[in-house]
């Protein structure tokens, strides 16, 4: 495993306020996508999610229960667990910013900023969202009626001064400038542009990092002065560099920090740039190797979330579907990472029923029937050429977009192949051909290629629809080939989705 290539995905830490919705899936499950498409290649895979547990919103969301802070988080990051066990999220692991090694890096690492001299005492004045955990100045928030609300949650906000530390942010100005306009970093563009012009507008002012223990006590206690407790966005992006054992192999937190693709939603842009970059900087980390940044689910324009009340169930979404690996298509399908995605039954329904039921299921059904009434399921190989180098360029075309973490392409692309071979059947009508051999044969290639392709996002559908075709799934790109198998012996024609009960 020495000479493994490795790459590192994390999603964001969530709130564990309340139960996931599909806000959250969002991300996880596109994640998970490039994470499994790595797998599938060969690599060597970490991937990292997890729960962002301290501040005052969970403080204040456990008082609202009357339960413990740590008793609430304890309760709510097991639902979240549970919830991506249910939608197929293969993590290497579970983080929570309550994990011993966690807190213990947390101190350390602002141990080191302080000496450093990164951090100096000060008094912050300004307006606060706790729904957001973070300060909007005067530019970023909106006023109505003479008080300023939330940009985000449409919130008011509340006014708070008090004694606290900052970090020198404003040291780093040139660096994250330098960062987002000269590399190759945050994906699509569009945002590093974004972050740029807002930091060359209204500078990169230092950052509060610490609250007064009597206001939130729910933190980790600042190392070098215990009457405050970390902000808690600074112990929630540091979960990134626990994850990878910063404090535990550093050699392998190298190897993987360097191949480290790092997803998020466009609301915390700024924290996973303009903070995030100054405070690798301030460590001598260069920043992670990619950033991918999404648009928003929306309902009715407004950003879907539990503070707005307006969140798409993820039970619902299973339910209506009839299982999580359409749900996870779904997702991929909708995945937009320049403008937000307006949540759609109408869409959802349309996606589902023309390309899981009409096409790739029935595809899968026609040809596997065939093989099995024309050959009794063995099929030994037989290439159409024609066929086979139109699928071909297909498949490359898919891996070209699974690499550039373009899963909605990719995705669309593997449907396209599904899309001509059905087209292919239609033209060649194989029941009346006098050898068949060399349609069915490279109709089952077309359909493995798409399984194959289709397997990063719905893991348990095309693992049984390869189970039916009697194929193991390897690791590497070898298998991508039409050709690959020598005989097919095809052990029963599945329906792999349902349609929809019409409501
Ligand atoms: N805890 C912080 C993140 C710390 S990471 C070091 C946080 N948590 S959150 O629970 O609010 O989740 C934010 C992330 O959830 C977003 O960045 C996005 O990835 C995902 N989403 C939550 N609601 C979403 C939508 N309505 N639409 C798209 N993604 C959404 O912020």
């Amino acid at each position: 495993m020495e000479n493994a290539k490795h790459v590192y995905i994390t999603t964001p830490i969530y709130y564990p306020n309340d139960r996931p919705h599909l806000g959250h899936a969002y991300t996880t499950v596109l994640a998970d996508i490039v994470s499994r498409w790595y797998s599938l290649l060969g690599y060597n895979v970490f991937f990292l999610t997890g729960t962002d547990e301290h501040g005052a919103k969970l403080q204040r969301e456990a008082e609202k229960r009357g339960v413990t802070p740590k008793a609430f988080v304890d309760e709510m990051s097991a639902i979240f667990k549970e919830y991506w066990s249910k939608l197929g999220v293969g993590y290497s692991r579970f983080i929570r910013t309550t994990d011993e090694d966690h807190e213990s890096l947390v101190r350390n690492v602002l141990n080191l900023l302080n000496e450093k001299g990164y951090v100096y005492r000060g008094v912050y004045k300004g307006w606060y969202c706790t729904a957001c955990e973070r300060y909007y100045s005067e530019k970023e928030y909106v006023v109505e009626n003479n008080i300023p609300y939330c940009p985000i949650h449409r919130r008011p906000l509340e006014f708070v001064e008090e004694e606290t530390y900052f970090l020198r942010l404003s040291q780093f100005r040139d660096r994250v400038l330098k960062i987002l306009r000269e590399g190759e970093v945050v994906y699509p563009r569009q945002y590093a542009e974004e972050v740029a012009s807002k930091i060359e507008l209204e500078g990169l002012q230092d950052l509060s990092i610490a609250r007064p223990k009597e206001r939130v006590s729910w933190g980790i206690t600042l190392p070098f002065d215990n009457r405050f407790t970390v902000y808690v966005w600074i112990d929630a992006l540091l979960n990134y560099l626990t994850g990878a054992g910063f404090n535990k192999d550093k050699k392998h937190f190298e190897t993987l920090w360097k191949n480290s693709i790092q997803f998020i939603g466009k609301d915390i842009l700024w924290f996973h740039t303009a903070v995030w970059f100054s405070l690798l900087s301030m460590l001598d980390l260069p920043p992670p190797k990619k950033l991918v940044v999404h648009g928003f689910l929306t309902v009715k324009g407004m950003k879907m979330g539990k503070s707005t009340g307006n969140v798409t169930s993820i039970d619902d979404m299973i339910k209506r579907y009839g299982s999580s690996d359409a749900v996870r298509f779904i997702i991929a399908r909708i995945a937009n990472y320049e403008k937000d995605s307006e949540v759609s039954w109408e869409i959802y329904d349309s996606i589902y029923n023309g390309d899981l039921v009409n096409n790739y299921g029935n595809l899968v059904r026609r040809v596997t029937s065939l093989a099995i009434k024309l050959f009794d399921g063995v099929v030994r190989i037989a290439i159409d050429h024609e066929h086979a180098k139109k699928v071909e360029e297909l498949v490359q075309k898919a891996i070209e977009y699974y690499n550039r973490i373009d899963i909605a392409e990719a995705v669309k692309t593997a449907l396209d192949i599904a899309h001509e071979t059905n087209a292919y059947l239609n033209r060649k009508e194989p029941w009346k051909q006098e050898n068949p051999q060399p349609t069915i044969y490279t109709a089952l290639e077309s359909i493995r290629l798409v399984t194959l392709l289709l397997h990063p996002v719905m893991p348990n559908i095309t693992q049984n629809i390869m189970n039916s075709l009697n194929i193991a799934i390897e690791r590497g790109l070898d298998q991508f080939k039409v050709g690959y198998i020598s005989e097919y012996k095809v052990k029963e024609s599945p329906i792999p989705f349902k349609k929809l009960a019409t409501s």
